[in-house]
C-alpha cells in the first residue's frame, strides 16, 4: 500500500477532497475523508504503531483485513483493524502493543 495521493489539483476525474482531523495518541494528524484509518496513518509518514509480541513494529502488512498487524483503538473500540476503518473527522485512535490489559 502506498502512502501516497494523487494532489486533487491534478486528479483525472477532478476528485474533491473534504478534509478530517484524527488524534493519534493525542497528536492531531490530517487526512482526507474517504481514507482508512490506516490511509491517514501512512499518508502522515508513519510505517508502525503497534508492537508484536517479540517486540517488532507493525503497521500495515495484507491492507486488507486478513492479517490483524494493524490493529489501533478507536474511541472505546480495541483491537481494530485500521485499514478496514474509515476514518472520521474526529476519531480518538490510539495505539496498541500486544500483552497490554485490556
Ligand atoms: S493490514 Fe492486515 S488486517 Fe490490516
Amino acid at each position: 500500500m502506498s502512502p501516497r495521493r494523487i494532489p486533487a489539483a491534478t486528479d483525472a476525474v477532478e476528485r474533491r477532497e473534504t478534509p478530517l482531523t484524527i488524534t493519534v495518541d493525542g497528536e492531531p494528524v490530517d487526512g482526507i475523508e474517504g481514507q482508512s484509518i490506516a490511509g491517514v496513518l501512512l499518508a502522515s509518514g508513519r510505517r508502525a504503531w503497534r508492537t508484536g509480541r517479540s517486540g517488532a513494529p507493525r503497521g500495515v502488512f495484507c491492507g486488507i483485513g486478513a492479517c490483524f498487524d494493524c490493529l489501533v483503538t478507536v474511541g472505546p473500540e480495541r483491537d481494530v483493524r485500521a485499514c478496514r476503518r474509515r476514518a472520521r473527522d474526529g476519531d480518538e485512535v490510539r495505539t496498541q502493543a500486544r500483552g497490554e490489559e485490556r
